[in-house]
């Protein structure tokens, strides 16, 4: 009888609805970078509020195109959150930052709308981004693109830039994985 009826409530329950939901959520602990980092200055990036949201101006210190700068990426978790990190066999390889932005993009344009949450716009055509200052603001995570089961904990990405394949620096950003709080307020679709 139960199982019959958990049966009938997954049916009953909208695809779109089980698609939409994930059972985590992630949220901004830091932005950090090596020192003398570029191509980004990020110094005047803040964490604001119990909801740790992104917010303030970046600058973008001189004009990235896809043949002369690349980015790679590691992932490190750390589900005991006591600064344990472990690579995860995860990586992005070094790759032109544009490239990179064609293939992966989608996670940022997730969170950071031109418009809404920035001004910076990038044209995926030219694919340059230009040298100058912009503005981030309300900036949260979002998961929707994320995998569907993730590591309660620390999680890290940390990415290397390189100009002509020579090392330019580092930027950490670190999140914590939570239990997203049930949502029972359920929308009419
Ligand atoms: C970035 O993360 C790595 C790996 O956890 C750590 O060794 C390094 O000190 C961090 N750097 C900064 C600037 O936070
Ligand atoms: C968020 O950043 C914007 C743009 O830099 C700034 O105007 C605004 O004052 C910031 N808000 C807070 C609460 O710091
Ligand atoms: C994007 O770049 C291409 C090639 O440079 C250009 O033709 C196009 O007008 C640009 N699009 C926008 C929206 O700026
Ligand atoms: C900030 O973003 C959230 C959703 O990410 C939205 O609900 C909220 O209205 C936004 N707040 C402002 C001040 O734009």
């Amino acid at each position: 009888m139960l199982k019959y009826t958990v049966l009938v409530l997954l049916i009953g329950i909208p695809k779109l609805l089980l698609q939409a939901q994930m059972s985590y959520e992630a949220i901004f602990v830091s932005v950090t970078s090596e020192e003398n980092s570029k191509p980004f200055d990020l110094s005047n990036l803040r964490l604001i509020g119990r909801e740790r949201i992104l917010n303030g101006t970046f600058e973008i210190l001189e004009d990235l195109d896809d043949e002369h700068f690349q980015i790679s990426v590691e992932i490190y978790t750390n589900p005991a959150r006591d600064g344990n990190y472990k690579l995860l066999p995860m990586s992005v390889p070094r790759q032109g930052v544009c490239t990179f932005f064609k293939k992966y993009g989608f996670y940022f344009r997730d969170c950071i709308k031109n418009g809404i949450n920035t001004d910076l716009f990038l044209n995926t055509t030219s694919c340059l981004f230009p040298k100058g200052h912009y503005y981030l603001k309300n900036v949260t995570i979002n998961v929707q693109n994320w995998p569907k089961i993730m590591q309660r904990g620390l999680c890290r990405h940390i990415a290397f830039f390189y100009k002509n394949n020579v090392p330019m620096g580092s930027y950490n950003l670190t999140s914590s994985i939570e239990d997203r709080a049930p949502n029972f307020n359920l929308r009419p679709l």
